[in-house]
C-alpha cells in the first residue's frame, strides 16, 4: 500500500497545500493523488458519472488539475520548481489518459463488448447457441424408434470389415465383379493375404447381418444403422461416405408377407399414412428372391404431376424408390451356421441421407457433411 490513511480511502479526495516540497513528500502527495484517481475512476457506471468525473478533475475553473497548478507549483519555492513542474505534467497526463479511458470503456459497455473492470451484470450475457441433433442422425434415430416399437434390437459393427463380411458370407462369389460395383476402398498393402482376410472399409451395412447371426440364434430382430464408404465422386447425390440402416428378421415361417408389411408399415411411419408401397423386383446376391422398395412419390402425391408440370422428384413416374430388400438366401446361413431347411427370413437396407432429403427438402448431400451452421441450425 502506499501510506494512504483509511480516511483518505473513505472520503473523497481534497487537494492539499503543500507546505514540505522535498522530493519525498512530493512522491506521497502524488501517490495519494493517484489512487483518488484509481478509486473514482472504478465508481463510474453512466455517462453521468463520467462528466462528473472529468469535471471534477478537469475542470478548467476549479478541478483537481487547476488546483494542483495553484497550490503546488504556484506555491513551490524557486528551487522546487522544475521538480514540482514534472510531477504536475505527469499527473495531468495520467488525469487526461483516465478520463478519455474511462469514456472509451463505457462506449464498449453501451454496444455489448465485456470490461474487464467495468461489469454491468444488468446487461445480457453472452448467448451460446444450443445445437441440435443433426439431421443425418435424427433421421437414423426416428427409423431406428420405429423398428424398436416393432421389438427390434439395435445392432452395430465395424467400419473396417474384411472381404469375408462385406463380401463372401453375403454369397457374393470370389471375384466376382459384383465387388467392383460397389465401388470397393481396399486398405492397402494386403496382397499378401488371403482374399477373405483383407480389410476394406465396409460398402454397406450387410456385414452385421453376418455378424449378428455368428452371435445369436434365431429369432433375431434387428437393425444395424451405421457408416458405411465407397470410392464414389462427390455431386448432389452422391458422397463417398454416408449412412445406411440394415434389417434383418430370422425365424420359423417368415414370408414375404412379413417382409411387405413390415416395411410399408416403417415407410408410412416415416413419411405419413398416405404413402403408398411398392415391391419392384430387383437383384442383390445376399437375398433370394430380391425387391427394391419405391413410395408414391411424397411431392406430387403419386400423381406424376405438380403444379401442371411433370413432377421432376419422380421423374413424373409418381414412384420415388427407397430400399433395397429380399428374402435372405439360403446360401447366406450356410455361412453362419443356420439350419436353411428350418429357418427364413427377410432384410433390408437403407440409405439415411436419403431419406433425410426427401424429408426435409434438401437438395444437397453434401450439405450434411459440410458443417455449415446455416444449414444445421434449420434443423434445431
Ligand atoms: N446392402 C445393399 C446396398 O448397399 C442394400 C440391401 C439390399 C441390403 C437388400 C439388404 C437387402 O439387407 O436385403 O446396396
Amino acid at each position: 500500500m502506499t501510506g494512504i490513511s483509511r480516511t483518505a480511502q473513505t472520503m473523497p479526495y481534497t487537494v492539499s497545500k503543500l507546505t514540505d516540497f522535498s522530493s519525498t513528500a512530493l512522491d506521497a502527495a502524488v501517490r495519494e493523488l493517484r489512487s483518488a484517481l484509481d478509486r473514482e475512476s472504478k465508481d463510474i457506471r453512466s455517462e453521468t458519472d463520467w462528466k462528473v468525473f472529468r469535471d471534477r478533475w478537469m475542470a478548467r475553473k476549479n478541478g483537481i488539475l487547476t488546483q494542483i497548478n495553484d497550490s503546488w507549483l504556484k506555491a513551490s519555492p524557486k528551487d522546487s520548481r522544475r521538480e514540482v513542474g514534472q510531477r504536475v505534467n505527469w499527473i495531468r497526463a495520467q488525469v487526461e489518459d483516465r478520463v478519455q479511458k474511462v469514456e472509451s470503456l463505457l462506449l464498449e459497455l453501451a454496444t455489448g463488448k465485456p470490461l474487464g473492470d467495468f461489469v454491468d451484470v444488468t446487461l445480457p450475457g453472452i448467448r451460446r447457441a444450443i445445437g441440435a441433433e443433426h439431421p443425418v442422425i435424427k433421421t437414423m434415430n426416428d427409423m431406428i424408434g420405429v423398428f424398436r416399437n416393432l421389438g427390434y434390437s439395435v445392432g452395430e459393427g465395424p467400419e473396417i470389415e474384411t472381404d469375408f463380411y462385406n463380401f463372401e458370407a453375403l454369397n457374393f462369389p470370389p471375384n466376382h465383379p459384383a465387388r467392383d460395383t460397389q465401388d470397393t476402398l481396399f486398405i492397402a498393402g494386403q496382397d499378401a493375404k488371403p482374399l477373405r482376410d483383407r480389410l476394406l472399409l465396409r460398402t454397406h451395412t450387410s456385414p452385421v447381418q453376418i455378424r449378428t447371426m455368428q452371435k445369436m440364434k434365431p429369432p433375431v430382430r434387428v437393425v444395424c444403422p451405421g457408416k458405411v464408404h465407397r470410392n464414389d465422386a462427390l455431386d448432389a447425390t452422391h458422397s463417398p461416405i454416408f449412412h445406411q440402416i440394415e434389417g434383418l428378421a430370422v425365424d420359423t415361417n417368415i414370408t414375404f408377407c412379413d417382409l411387405k408389411g413390415t416395411l410399408d408399415h416403417a415407410m408410412k411411419a416415416m413419411f405419413g399414412s398416405s404413402v403408398k408401397t411398392r415391391f419392384y423386383p430387383s437383384f442383390f446376391p445376399f437375398t433370394e428372391p430380391s425387391a427394391d422398395v419405391q413410395i408414391s412419390c411424397i411431392f406430387c402425391d403419386g400423381k406424376g404431376v405438380r403444379d401442371g408440370a411433370p413432377c421432376r422428384n419422380c421423374k413424373a413416374s409418381g414412384w420415388i424408390e427407397l430400399l433395397g430388400c429380399g428374402m435372405v438366401d439360403p446360401n447366406v446361413y450356410g455361412f453362419v451356421d443356420y439350419d436353411a431347411s428350418r429357418v427364413s427370413g427377410f432384410a433390408f437396407g437403407m440409405g439415411v441421407e436419403r431419406i433425410a432429403i426427401l424429408k426435409y427438402g434438401v437438395d444437397d448431400i453434401q450439405l450434411f457433411f459440410s458443417g455449415d451452421v446455416r444449414f444445421l441450425e434449420q434443423f434445431s
